[in-house]
């Protein structure tokens, strides 16, 4: 036996011992094409879907100590993860959704929780700050991750306090000492976010629900719905007057495909996915074409919004496994 695999068995071992002993569910034989909105992406060796903070913090806590690699998946919609096996471990956490604790005008929740879910109770409770949010699907996790934005909220601006991973324990984080930018934060990767408290404003309740209802159907007017797509998949570059949809759509690339992955004819800032066995191939080869064209005719490089999610390169799977480098870009959406 190589010493590959005998590694992989170790971690095997420590992965089926530790998940028995907190009780909490571990996967073989998963893949990113059934945990991601793309509907793309290979093999999992191992899938752990904890349901408390407490949990999620102890088991990436035993990970890094056994120097075994892993990812935190929230609702899986802004991920592209290639076709080949990943073989670090996935930290599933849409099912860490704990409840939604209201006081006064502070709100907790934890990661796992469905964000549409969330602005649908907040706007019930008379708590207004997140109803532009209403309609992007994901989780509050991965939210707060990319500093999610849309139609003049960003959930960044609210965010008092992020509860993250510590050595094993939930620590908390003021919101801030955290860099809110476009699209990014200065949260690092290996950081787990586990849950946030949020400061809203009251208002009326029905006055925050026409506002968010508003956001909704500007949305489904504007952007692809029921296909599979991530959201928008560039940013909008800082230089540009016009937005990368725009952009792409006066190039006339609204439609253009790749095998099983074409550009929005809705939405030319989306990629959607089509048929049973589409693959991330197929999707970056479109979103490199894209980019290819940009940055001839416009001169502009476009920056990937949607995250990349490499499998090793290398054989061994302790490695963190990497993801596209993303650069700073403070620019506030149109
Ligand atoms: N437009 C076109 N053709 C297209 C797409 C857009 O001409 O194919 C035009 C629109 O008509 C509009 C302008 O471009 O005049 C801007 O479009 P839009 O309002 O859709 O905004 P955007 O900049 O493309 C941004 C965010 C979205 C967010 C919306 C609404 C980015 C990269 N995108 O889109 O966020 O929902 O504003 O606030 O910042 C996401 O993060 O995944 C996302 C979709």
């Amino acid at each position: 036996m190589d010493e590959d695999q005998t590694d992989k068995l170790e971690r095997d071992r420590v992965v089926e011992e530790m998940t028995a002993r907190l009780g909490v569910r571990a996967e073989r034989g998963k893949r990113f094409a059934e945990l991601t909105s793309l509907r793309v992406g290979g093999a999992i060796d191992w899938v752990i879907t904890p349901q408390t903070e407490a949990e999620a913090a102890t088991i990436v806590h035993e990970l890094d100590q056994a120097g075994i690699g892993w990812r935190p998946l929230g609702s899986g919609s802004n991920v592209l993860a290639d076709d080949a096996d990943h073989h670090y471990i996935v930290l599933n956490l849409s099912n860490m959704k704990g409840e939604v604790h209201i006081d006064g005008e502070l709100v907790s929740v934890s990661a796992g929780y469905s964000l549409p879910r969330l602005c649908i109770d907040v706007a019930r409770a008379g708590l207004s700050g997140i109803e532009g949010l209403g309609g992007i699907p994901g989780t509050v996790g991965g939210a707060l991750w990319m500093n999610a934005g849309a139609y003049g909220h960003e959930i960044g601006t609210v965010t008092e306090k992020v509860r993250v991973a510590r050595d094993g324990k939930v620590v908390e984080v003021p919101g801030d000492g955290i860099e809110w930018n476009y699209r990014r934060t200065s949260f690092r990767e290996g950081e787990l976010l586990l849950g946030a408290t949020l400061r809203l404003k009251p208002d009326d309740p029905d006055q925050i629900k026409a506002r968010m209802d508003d956001a909704k159907s500007r949305r489904l007017a504007t952007q692809p719905h029921g296909a599979r797509s991530a959201g928008c998949f560039f940013k909008n570059p800082p230089s540009s007057t016009i937005g990368t949809g725009r952009m792409i759509d006066e190039m006339g690339m609204k439609g253009q495909r790749r095998g099983s992955a074409v550009v929005s004819p809705v939405h030319a800032n989306f990629i959607v996915t089509e048929g049973e066995n589409a693959r991330a191939e197929d999707a970056l080869a479109l979103a490199e074409e894209i980019r290819e064209r940009v940055r001839r005719e416009q001169g502009i490089e476009l920056e990937y919004e949607v995250e990349l999610w490499r499998s090793n390169p290398s054989t061994d799977y302790t490695d963190k496994p990497s993801v596209e480098s993303v650069e700073s870009v403070d620019r506030k959406e149109a």
